[in-house]
């Protein structure tokens, strides 16, 4: 039997449902049920009434599912796959910095284990940062794991006293900002828009600074026809598919996340047909993990 055809059938026998990250390969995008950012897929990961969560991402994403639904199976379909940001912050970290600073709360990005969001105070994604960090009852913010993320949320909340952490992705890191101006010199009308995980001076240079299912909204309603898209490529087979008479361009530089490259349909297959790598977390991690990603949640 296809691939795909196993898949749907082993997929309507144990009532799953797989959730796709924007980043992933287009042979993982084309089975997914649900195609998102980190965002819109815990907000998706809650709702759904499936048995089994099928998390075609990285670690972090498919914990905050299993945090978000602790009464579901969630399976990662590869074990390694991981964010190497997620892993620049321990939950040592965090409370040794608690411990000499009690009236600060901490924002955590997703993008970071379950222990470390079970000692923060609420989490936040690229697509609410700006927003929580705006809305919450605290002056002083301990922002963790991104430091670009976190720059640009203290860019558009100048209210706000905002410690960074000292956290970066590469991926985002490696866009260069003479190879994006060459780029525009290129394509002279396209519109520049960019994760807020990319360095400072990309962010400035920007038309738009989104997160990817921002990007992908941004441009569906966009008059124009030509965009430079600055995060991981993944994302342009998407906007690629839905937009089909538009053009994308990478920013000239390749941002390719090798994390989220490692899942392939034969693995999604071997997820469903052994039930691996199920997510388990202990009851108390999950516990106060999920009074961050609530509040976050209710925040945003
Ligand atoms: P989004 O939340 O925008 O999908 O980003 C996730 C991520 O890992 C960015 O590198
Ligand atoms: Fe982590 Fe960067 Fe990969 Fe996103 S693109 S999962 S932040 S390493």
């Amino acid at each position: 039997m296809e691939i795909s055809k196993e898949i749907k059938k082993l997929k309507e026998e144990k009532n799953g449902i797989i959730l796709v990250h924007n980043y992933q390969l287009p042979e993982i995008q084309d089975i997914g049920d649900i195609i998102g950012d980190s965002l819109d897929l815990s907000r998706k990961a809650k709702e759904t009434d499936a048995d089994t969560i099928i998390f075609c991402g990285v670690r972090f994403m498919a914990e905050t599912a299993k945090i978000l639904s602790p009464d579901k199976k969630v399976l990662l379909p590869v074990f390694e796959a991981g964010c190497p940001m997620a892993d620049m912050i321990s939950p040592d970290d965090i409370l040794k910095f608690k411990k000499g600073h009690p009236d600060y709360w901490v924002v955590a990005y997703v993008n970071t284990s379950a222990e470390v969001k079970a000692v923060s105070d609420i989490c936040c994604t690229s697509a609410n940062a700006v927003n929580i960090v705006k809305n919450i009852p605290a002056k002083n913010i301990l922002f963790v794991p991104d430091k670009n993320l976190g720059n640009y949320v203290k860019i558009n909340v100048p209210e706000k006293n905002i410690v960074l952490w000292n956290g970066f992705c590469e991926v985002h890191r490696r866009i260069n900002i003479e190879k994006l101006m060459e780029t525009k010199k290129l394509h002279s009308d396209a519109i520049i828009i960019v994760h807020p995980e990319c360095e400072p001076e990309i962010v400035e240079l920007a038309d738009e600074v989104l997160s990817t299912n921002g990007m992908i909204n941004f441009v569906k309603k966009s008059q124009s026809k030509e965009f430079i898209i600055g995060t991981e490529e993944g994302l342009i087979y998407r906007l690629s598919k839905e937009n089909p008479d538009k053009k994308f361009y990478n920013t000239g530089t390749t941002a390719v996340c090798v994390d989220m490259k490692k899942t392939r349909i034969a693995d999604v297959l071997k997820a469903l047909k052994y039930e691996q790598y199920e997510i388990t977390l202990d009851d108390n991690i999950i516990e106060k993990a999920q009074i961050a990603l609530n509040r976050m949640l209710e925040y945003s």
